[in-house]
């Protein structure tokens, strides 16, 4: 069984380099459009694999899509990242054209593969390669949810000293400022998080998780990797293995939640169809305003992006 993963950048290299480790499909195929760039960062992650132990081969290609045939799932992390004063939405012309073209070559080779997105801004760029695709939504989605409850999860384990493994937080809304982390969904082995943690502590935190990725921007002045690449991997296993993990993910809405036609994050049964189940929870009021804002905020950089095709046609 074989994986892509389009972009050999920090997030896209961090990717193969956790799926190896895994060790949970015979090969991984790392692609990029920079001259040997791919090679070298999968030739670096192969050498791992006699000091970690694995059997998964590694291999990179200078943009030639044929290495990536029959892919079972294909994750794009191709595009640019961004810099400190930068929104994800400020990459929308730039990485659009990038993530069509990689997603017209990604499917010429493996029409049938699950196609996971990482680009930013990401649930826009998941749109794109769904226009572009041509195929079921529920083979194209977005990585955004398994990152942004990661960051929150993180930030409760420090705050309670506890193990993140005993967190289970939900997450819903677009991958920007206006994601809608829920407390009344998050629980600490079980124990509902608002038992444990004082509100104004909690709000800090929901306050930092929505800012999580401008706060690793600023400190690096380039966007994060390690998680990123570390969630992505998590997605692309959820696959392989049929697992049928419940994740928030990046997922085409068409009535759920009162909303249609719109790439939003909402928790989903993750297996070998790819999105195979999207659930419902019963939101209340605030919580559905909150959903509805964040959802406003993707449709405007949707717009963009159609207005962007409109253009171009
Ligand atoms: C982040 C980028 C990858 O949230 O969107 O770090």
């Amino acid at each position: 069984m074989k994986v892509s993963v389009i972009g050999a950048g920090n997030v896209g290299a961090t990717c193969a380099d956790v799926l190896a480790q895994k060790d949970i499909v015979n090969e991984v195929v790392l692609l990029d459009i920079k001259e040997n760039f791919a090679e070298g960062k999968a030739l670096d992650i192969w050498e791992c694999a006699p000091v970690n132990l694995y059997d998964t081969r590694v291999t990179g290609s200078t943009n030639d899509y044929s290495k990536t045939a029959n892919s079972e799932v294909v994750v794009i992390t191709s595009g640019l990242p961004r810099k400190p004063g930068m929104s994800r939405d400020d990459l929308i012309s730039t990485n659009a054209g990038i993530v069509k073209s990689v997603t017209e070559n990604v499917i010429k080779y493996s029409p049938n593969a699950k196609i996971i997105i990482v680009s930013n801004p990401l649930d826009v760029m998941t749109y794109c390669a769904y226009l572009t695709a041509k195929k079921p939504a529920n083979e194209v989605f977005g990585m955004a949810g398994v990152l942004d409850t990661a960051r929150y999860r993180a930030f409760l384990a420090s705050e309670l000293n506890c193990s993140p493994k005993d967190i289970q937080a939900l997450l819903l809304g677009g991958h920007g400022d206006t994601m809608v982390p829920l407390p009344r969904y998050t629980t600490v082995a079980g124990i509902p998080v608002t038992e444990l943690v004082a509100k104004d502590k909690l709000d800090a935190i929901i306050e930092r998780t929505k800012k999580g990725g401008g706060e690793i921007v600023n400190l690096l002045g380039t966007s994060a990797w390690y998680a990123p690449g570390a969630s992505a991997a998590q997605m692309v296993e959820a696959i392989i293995r049929d697992q049928k993990r419940i994740f928030p993910v990046c997922a085409w809405l068409q009535g759920e939640y009162g909303m249609n036609n719109i790439y939003l994050g909402v928790p989903v049964v993750l297996g070998k169809k790819g999105i195979e189940k999207i659930i419902e929870l019963k939101l209340n009021a605030e919580e559905k305003a909150l959903l509805e804002e964040s959802a406003g905020h993707v449709r405007e950089v949707m717009a963009v992006l159609d207005k962007l095709n409109s253009q171009s046609a």
